[in-house]
């Protein structure tokens, strides 16, 4: 059983930008007005982009928010592919305080290395498990998240927090037939989880993860105490 996540659907994606900037200001006011720094897991895919346009030229506690990457495709930064290089042409693009608090997943290394350092340096900065104020998430059309795909090994791994995972053939893009990815155990325990989705086209997997205690797709087994879906029906 998993608790179930809010749904929040807007009409138009001016109405779900609007929406997801209030609840970011909101979040990452409410923990830095504590005095303690935000740690957020920001994830790829092209629905987030229009949503981190407008974070970068939105007034936050910038000094105290943290960036990480909760999934990455193995592949160079300046790959068009590339998780990190989306994020830095659109949330990091130009903005002063961007870069130093900003935690991409290691890109000289091996996809093996890659992942041994990030959980390191996740372990030193967050605790193991890594507790993050907030992770956003997507969900692919085959109901997949992060870079946990139906049929893959990460799926079943609880002993690590950071992986690599051999994506099954259906699943494989263009240059990336392996990914690096969070697992549940960080995924379950985050303060909030926000699944950002567009499109009539994901509507079955949206009224899945809000009606379904025991979907068993992958995005329907994270199991964070407070879970959103923040859907924007109109892309
Ligand atoms: C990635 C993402 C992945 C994504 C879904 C949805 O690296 O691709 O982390 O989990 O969120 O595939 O992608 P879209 O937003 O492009 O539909």
């Amino acid at each position: 059983m998993r608790p179930l996540p809010k749904l929040l659907t807007c009409a138009s994606t001016e109405e779900w930008l609007d929406l997801l900037v209030q609840d970011f200001k909101a979040l990452a006011g409410e923990t830095s007005s504590r005095g303690k720094p935000v740690h957020v897991a920001l994830c790829g895919g092209e629905t987030p982009r229009p949503f981190y346009e407008a974070l970068r030229q939105t007034a936050l506690p910038w000094p105290q928010i943290h960036w990480w990457l909760g999934d990455e495709r193995c592949v160079p930064i300046d790959d068009p592919y590339s998780n990190q290089r989306m994020i830095c042409e659109t949330l990091g693009k130009d903005h002063p305080s961007f870069e130093k608090n900003w935690h991409p997943w290691p890109s000289d290394v091996s996809p093996d290395e890659a992942a041994r350092l990030y959980e390191k340096e996740l372990g030193v900065r967050l605790g193991t498990p890594p507790v993050f104020d907030l992770i956003l998430l997507g969900i692919g059309e085959d109901g997949h998240t992060a870079s946990l795909f139906p049929g893959s090994p990460a799926l079943e791994i609880t002993g690590r927090m950071a992986v690599v995972n051999r994506l099954p053939e259906a699943a494989r893009a263009v240059g990336a037939s392996e990914r690096l990815t969070l697992t549940y155990p960080v995924l379950n325990a985050a303060r909030q989880v926000w699944f950002l989705v567009s499109g009539e086209k994901k509507r079955s997997w949206v009224e899945a993860m809000e009606r379904d205690p025991d979907g068993s797709f992958p995005a329907a087994r994270v199991k964070a105490a407070n879970q959103t879906i923040h859907w924007r029906r109109d892309a």
